[in-house]
């Protein structure tokens, strides 16, 4: 059995994404989360928010652990008399392959992902936003989290630390220009609607499917 992953920025970052997100997500009704990670954003943000079914996914590697977080939390005395029926098991879902939706096609009103778009490669990158393009409903919600830079400048000092530590772990991760952001989405039909300033220098950006 798979040990149920932690991560301390998930749990400092949780309420203040949550604050943005149970406004944008009010009347949707089916939200894929993409790179859930540990989970522990799934399990809030599907208690918070119960008219919601929560979807989660991440690369093969993570499921494990995002099925012993579910599994932890199922079990737990604290949150067994809460409802969190509304979180679906993970699918194995790597942006830059076919999304296995399977019966949710059609049904995706909301897409959400954090801390997951300076850690893919650039292609991986335009394949999520070809994905959410794809799937994602129009009049739907996108909500990103994550640091982002602004005309090539990074926001703060900790982040220019961050992204020289990103380059190496991997040359292929970094902290993405706003710009190319807002000009994939626009290829796709979202809509920028609010550039959220956040904690920690985070934005959370929320888009609008407008169109296709
Ligand atoms: C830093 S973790 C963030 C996890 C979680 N969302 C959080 O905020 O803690 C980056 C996530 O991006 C996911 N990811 C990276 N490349 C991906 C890909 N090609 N397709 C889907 N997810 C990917 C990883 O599997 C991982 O879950």
């Amino acid at each position: 059995m798979s040990l149920v992953p932690f991560s301390q920025a998930c749990e400092n970052n949780k309420s203040p994404i949550l604050e943005v997100i149970i406004k944008v997500f009010s009347t949707s009704k089916c939200v894929l989360e993409i790179g859930t990670g540990t989970g522990q954003h799934a399990v809030h943000f599907a208690q918070a928010l119960p008219h919601i079914i929560w979807q989660t996914s991440d690369q093969a590697c993570y499921i494990d652990g995002i099925k012993a977080q579910l599994d932890h939390t199922y079990s737990s005395r604290t949150l067994a008399a809460t409802s969190i029926s509304n979180i679906e098991n993970p699918l194995i879902l790597d942006v830059t392959q076919t999304w296995p939706l399977g019966g949710m096609q059609e049904k995706i009103d909301g897409v959400f992902t954090a801390n997951t778009l300076h850690i893919m490669a650039k292609e991986m990158v335009n394949a999520f936003f070809i994905g959410v393009g794809e799937h994602l409903q129009s009049g739907g919600n996108l909500c990103i989290y994550g640091p982002f830079n602004y005309d090539g400048n990074y926001t703060s000092d900790s982040n220019a630390r961050f992204d020289t530590w990103l380059a190496q772990q991997d040359p292929r991760s970094a902290i993405r220009d706003i710009e190319w952001i807002n000009k994939l989405a626009k290829e796709q039909g979202l809509k920028l609607i609010k550039d959220h300033p956040m904690p920690a220098n985070n934005r959370l950006l929320h888009f609008i499917k407008v169109s296709g």
